[in-house]
């Protein structure tokens, strides 16, 4: 079962004999189940919600990937296989995200009685819990997989409507589906998402501490109620955030990752914060903030500026010195979104 599936007709013959002989129980049209038809192959962007100011709402693609393989079965059946990063705590069955994505989309377009399982293969390279948006790629994998294999029934749009349903909130869906950076808005239950490339190459320095952070965790910190001067606070910066990179802008970005919503009540889950982002803009970043919902942190420089290793020294170093140990990561901005790569 470790095998890939074969793509000729010959050793899919083979496979699915062996396939048979192993899983007894599966159903007799295995050999049209793997056939390319009900297969298609993508690839998801790890991504960073929030920005700083903009919790809940703002969102930005990275050139971190996950990728999924999967097979649509008739078979009440759902096999699972991953590999890579966290591969150990990936649910299989009826509780792997990935699937309850499938089964979410195929319930939307009325084909769920026509396909009861699936082969889920994972590649995954974005860290779990660490605000990279893992559970996102997983859910944005398997409804775009999905959807690719049933003949596109949804544009991305409608992809979005179920991601934000799965994931609760849109800041990582909508960027995973769409590339780049997202602004998602939800209006009376519905989501809505601008996305747009920035006109200034940033550079993303990430540092991924040991530790996990679980976001539900990380919301049960924040107030029920902030004060009108954070209201602000929040509302002019992440405005000045989306003006600069829009217009190439970059003299206005050392005044717009700051954030005074969620990071000050997060504070005190990611020891040395405060500390790592001074850190950061001491070695030349534009900003800095919470990844997410955390543990990562994330400093923003440019592509010319060529000070990405500085800074990820810089602040792998300094969450040393509050007992963190962590490794550095240097992504770009991915403009793609989730892609398919074979169907
Ligand atoms: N906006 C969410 C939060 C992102 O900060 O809680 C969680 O992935």
């Amino acid at each position: 079962m470790k095998k890939n599936i074969p793509n000729n007709r010959k050793s899919l013959k083979a496979f699915t004999l062996k396939m048979r002989r192993n899983n007894p129980d599966l159903i007799q049209n295995t050999a049209a189940e793997v056939s390319n038809s009900l297969r298609a192959v993508v690839k998801v962007p790890g991504t960073s919600a929030n920005c700083g100011p903009g919790f809940d709402c703002l969102g930005l693609a990275t050139t971190i990937y996950n990728y999924l393989d999967l097979t649509l079965l008739r078979a009440n059946k759902i096999i699972v296989e991953s590999k890579g990063t966290g591969s150990e705590s990936i649910p299989h069955g009826k509780r792997n995200l990935a699937w309850q994505a499938v089964y979410r989309l195929l319930q939307e377009v009325g084909r769920e009685d026509e396909f009861k399982g699936a082969i889920i293969r994972m590649k995954n390279n974005v860290p779990i819990s660490r605000g990279l948006g893992s559970s996102s790629t997983a859910i944005v994998a398997g409804l775009t997989a999905a959807n690719e294999i049933l003949g596109s029934p949804l544009d991305k749009n409608g992809l979005l409507k179920l991601a934000t349903e799965i994931e609760g909130h849109p800041d990582n869906v909508a960027p995973a589906i769409f590339g780049g950076f997202t602004v998602s808005v939800m209006n009376n239950g519905e989501v809505q998402t601008f996305s747009f490339l920035p006109r200034i190459k940033l550079r993303l320095v990430v540092a991924v501490p040991e530790f996990e952070l679980s976001t539900r965790l990380a919301r049960k910190v924040l107030p029920k109620n902030v004060s009108m001067r954070d209201a602000i606070f929040n509302v002019s910066r992440a405005s000045m955030l989306i003006a600069a990179l829009v217009e190439g802008r970059e003299e206005f970005l050392p005044i717009a990752f700051d954030d005074a919503l969620h990071q000050p009540y997060r504070k005190k889950l990611v020891p040395g914060m405060s500390e790592v982002f001074t850190a950061a803009r001491n070695a030349g970043a534009l900003g800095a903030a919470i990844s997410g919902a955390g543990s990562c942190l994330i400093a923003f420089t440019t592509v010319r500026s060529q000070l990405e290793n500085k800074i990820a020294a810089a602040m792998v170093e300094t969450f040393k010195n509050h007992d963190v140990e962590s490794s550095a990561l240097i992504l770009d901005v991915d403009r793609h979104g989730a892609q398919i790569l074979k169907n």
